[in-house]
């Protein structure tokens, strides 16, 4: 028997080790849960991503009566970026989380499945990892690429005719 053993190295930054780059998408983050569309849970999610271009996007979840038909933050975001500029590539994404009584979430707010199969999408299409920046209490958690959260992700690769 062979073991593969997978290892995620998450970095916790306090926010004054932050550059000014990943200080401008915390902001733009924080700032886009005010534009959350959330009657329904009541948890209002904002999400940034920085360009190459340097452009900062953000998106909020928007949800639905019919539950499923709403979108997470960070999909919203990554969407609109991509559909907004198609050749730009993501370099950084940040996800945050704020509760009912509009405060931010003590935990992270980690991306569900679903977005980060997108994420990961958005990385083949860039050609690099996204660093991703969750905020917490205990303070930014730092991820370099969504690997750390989605090993042995479906990509193009697998579909692709060798
Ligand atoms: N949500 C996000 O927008 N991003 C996440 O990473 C987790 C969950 C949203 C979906 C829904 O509108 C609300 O949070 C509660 O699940």
């Amino acid at each position: 028997m062979k073991t593969l053993e997978i290892a995620a190295k998450i970095h916790i930054l306090d926010e004054s080790e932050l550059t000014f780059e990943q200080k401008n998408v915390v902001e733009a983050a924080k700032s886009a849960t005010s534009r959350s569309y959330s009657p329904y849970s009541h948890y209002k999610v904002g999400a940034a991503c920085l360009l190459d271009n340097g452009e900062i996007i953000t998106g909020s979840n928007q949800e639905n009566a019919a539950y499923p038909s709403g979108l997470c933050a960070e999909r919203t975001a990554v969407f609109y970026a991509q559909s907004r500029y198609p050749d730009a590539r993501i370099l950084k994404l940040c996800i945050v989380g704020k509760t009912a009584s509009d405060v931010f979430s003590r935990e992270v707010c980690a991306p569900c499945g679903a977005c980060r199969q997108v994420i990961l999408e958005a990385e083949y299409r860039s050609g690099a990892p996204i660093e991703i920046l969750l905020p917490s209490q205990e303070g930014i958690y730092v991820l370099n690429g969504i690997s750390t959260l989605l090993p042995f992700g479906f990509t193009y690769k697998e579909v692709k005719e060798t």
